[in-house]
């Protein structure tokens, strides 16, 4: 969603701001924009909607230049996609550029407000409203930050807001509002910056702060102030962030999704580094920061997360469950903020986040701090805000993902799900010995696994060309493989607009079954594994609806590829390995389903890689 990069310091602002709009186009937006202070003492505004390379010429061609700047990728929320509504707002007297990421609740009352006071607003956004409150304050006499601090006092909503002022050049303000997304401060010796995304900020630096909510940070070229929602001057330590700046590169691939679909083998060897002990068969997870004894008082797990990981949350519920012995259970995150919930010191809470800042589940943390819930997240990005408010962090080690659809954040977090249910179970005696070595042990075959896989790759492009007439599939699975299907259905309603649904085998009779017809074709999740039977079942009774399978079943399955249309083998596993490695041809079938429908699987309209609003 919505992406801010602003620079002050003695280089021009302008290259550093495109740059970093361009890495944060993968946070998904419809329009971009700037606005930089120019040598003259103007603030310029260009903006655009559509993509960054469409901003860059309009740049290009005003010869725009200047040392201190905001930039924004807006992912519109209030108002339709075009120039007006695109950041950054600027006041009636162009003296305040804003942008902001978020969402203001009370944003109709204010602009009312606002147009009754005589400001003329000129967009239909719910931001444009704070541009006119920080100008009024500003006429009062007072400086940008306190106009800022002012401003938002009078806002309902969460959000992040950057701005600058003509009056006050060289000087850029940021603030944090509740838990819709984040602003990450980078201090440098060339100048500093602000920023939604840690990775805007580490082209130029690595020294970086985080803001809590109702901080502010005020930047120039050589100072950096902090303050608290009183406005007082608070110290906060620079942190040296570890993550290096990735080029998001996707060298001879067509798309990034593809090129990390190939990754996936890679990826999940890193996940293992270091924590998995092949000789002895023991998990090794330092990072866990609960004691034996916590780790033994715990009466529930709740793991909480949106989209593709829910459905890694839900595979986490089931392994955590039958692992540890614990009762365990995925919650969807955005139900989950507003339910009032049992949960206690004895219950810990597993955030999964690949972003770290996705607002629903950063809400369900807060939730579950208030209720004083242990709580651990496992996400891709160090530093995000979930690994800030959690008590400790299994980052997933996946790599920078670019496209909007996650596919090997998810694989390596189900992967850290498998090794944190066996840690705990290790700790809570659950698990026998020869049952975990061979748990373990089992590890060592899922990169090949998934090699072997990708290696089928033109079979499942096949496959997917045979789909694309569809209008509604069906993926059905029990046990591991039911979020198994519904991240399969996930995958191709995302990035191929293909309706898709994934169901509980077992629930087909209760309503599905009216739906099944030639029309709608059935991929069944069939490895094998004590729910094979029950499977073969409901693969016979859609056959006999005159349904079409396209069945994944574990190779050497004699039963299943005799009664169905197509057949998708998986290398030979248990259960819940089965289920992370069905997750690969899933994606590829989405995948070469969204290429043959000519879709951008990269960019599916309408999603954003990181919702930072609910
Ligand atoms: C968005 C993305 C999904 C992702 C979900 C949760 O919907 O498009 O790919 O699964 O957010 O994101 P998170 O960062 O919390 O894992």
């Amino acid at each position: 969603m919505c992406g801010i990069v602003a620079y002050t310091g003695s280089a021009d602002a302008v290259p550093i701001l495109l740059k970093g709009l361009k890495i944060l186009e993968y946070r998904g937006y419809d329009s971009a924009g700037v606005a930089i202070q120019t040598s003259t003492g103007a603030t310029e505004v260009l903006k655009t909607p559509g993509r960054v390379e469409e901003l860059d010429a309009v740049v290009a061609e005003a010869d725009l230049s200047g040392h201190t700047g905001i930039g924004h990728t807006r992912w519109a929320t209030h108002g339709v996609v075009n120039h007006q509504n695109a950041h950054p707002h600027v006041s009636c007297d162009g003296e305040v550029a804003l942008v902001h990421n978020g969402i203001v609740e009370n944003y109709l009352e204010l602009r009312a407000e606002l147009a009754a006071n005589g400001h003329t607003l000129t967009s239909d956004t719910d931001s444009e409203a704070v541009v006119h409150l920080i100008e009024t304050h500003l006429k009062a006499g007072e400086s940008l930050e306190d106009a800022l601090l002012h401003a938002t006092s009078r806002l309902k909503g969460a959000g992040t807001f950057v701005a600058s002022a003509r009056s006050q050049p060289g000087k850029i303000v940021g603030m944090r509002m509740g838990n819709a997304g984040g602003i990450v401060v980078g201090h440098s010796e060339d100048g500093n910056m602000l920023a939604s995304d840690l990775l805007a900020v580490l082209p130029y630096t690595n020294r970086v702060v985080y803001l809590d909510s109702g901080e502010q940070s005020i930047i120039t070229d050589t100072s950096v102030i902090y303050r608290d929602g009183n406005g007082d001057v608070i110290d906060k330590e620079v942190i040296i962030s570890e993550r290096t700046a990735e080029a998001a590169e996707r060298g001879a691939f067509p798309h990034f999704m593809l090129k990390e679909i190939h990754e996936q083998s890679e990826r999940v060897a890193s996940a293992m580094r270091g924590r998995v002990d092949f000789e002895n068969g023991s998990i090794n997870l330092p990072e866990i920061p609960f004691s034996d004894e916590q780790i033994r008082n715990f009466d529930q797990v709740v793991l909480v997360g949106m989209g593709t990981s829910l459905h890694s949350a839900m595979m986490g519920a089931t392994l955590i469950e039958s692992f540890a012995r614990i009762p365990a259970k995925a919650e969807n995150a955005s139900e989950f903020r507003y339910k009032n919930p049992v949960i206690d010191e004895n219950t810990l809470v597993i955030a999964v986040t690949q972003s770290g800042e996705t607002a629903d589940t950063l809400a369900a943390m807060e939730g579950a701090g208030e209720q004083n819930a242990k709580q651990l997240a496992i996400v891709e990005l160090d530093g995000s805000q979930a690994t800030r408010m959690a008590h400790g962090t299994l980052l997933v080690r996946a790599g920078l993902e670019v496209a909007v659809a996650s596919t090997k954040t998810m694989t390596n977090t189900v992967v850290c799900l498998y090794m944190l249910a066996i840690h705990m179970a290790t700790i809570r005696g659950t698990m026998a010995p020869e049952v975990r070595k061979a748990a373990v042990g089992e590890l060592a075959s899922l990169p090949s696994g998934i090699s072997s896989l990708i290696s089928q790759e033109k079979a499942f492009k096949a496959i997917a060309e045979s789909l694309v007439d569809c209008h509604h599939l069906l993926y059905l699975g029990r046990g591991f493989m039911f979020p198994a299907a519904m991240e399969g259905a996930l995958k191709m309603k995302e990035i191929a607009y293909i309706h898709a649904e994934g169901y509980a085998a077992g629930e087909m009779k209760h309503g599905v079954n009216a739906l099944i017809s030639d029309e709608m074709p059935t991929i069944a999740l069939a490895p094998a594994g004590h729910l094979h039977e029950k499977m073969v079942s409901n693969v016979n009774e859609v056959k006999a609806r005159g349904g079409q399978v396209i069945a994944i079943v574990t190779e050497g399955d004699e039963i299943v590829p005799e009664i169905v249309d197509k057949v998708i083998e998986l290398p030979a596993a248990s259960e819940a390995l089965s289920a992370i490695l069905s997750l690969v041809p899933m994606q590829l079938l989405a995948y070469y389903t969204a290429v043959a429908l000519d879709q951008d699987p990269d960019k599916p309209r309408n999603l954003a890689k990181t919702v930072t609003v609910e």
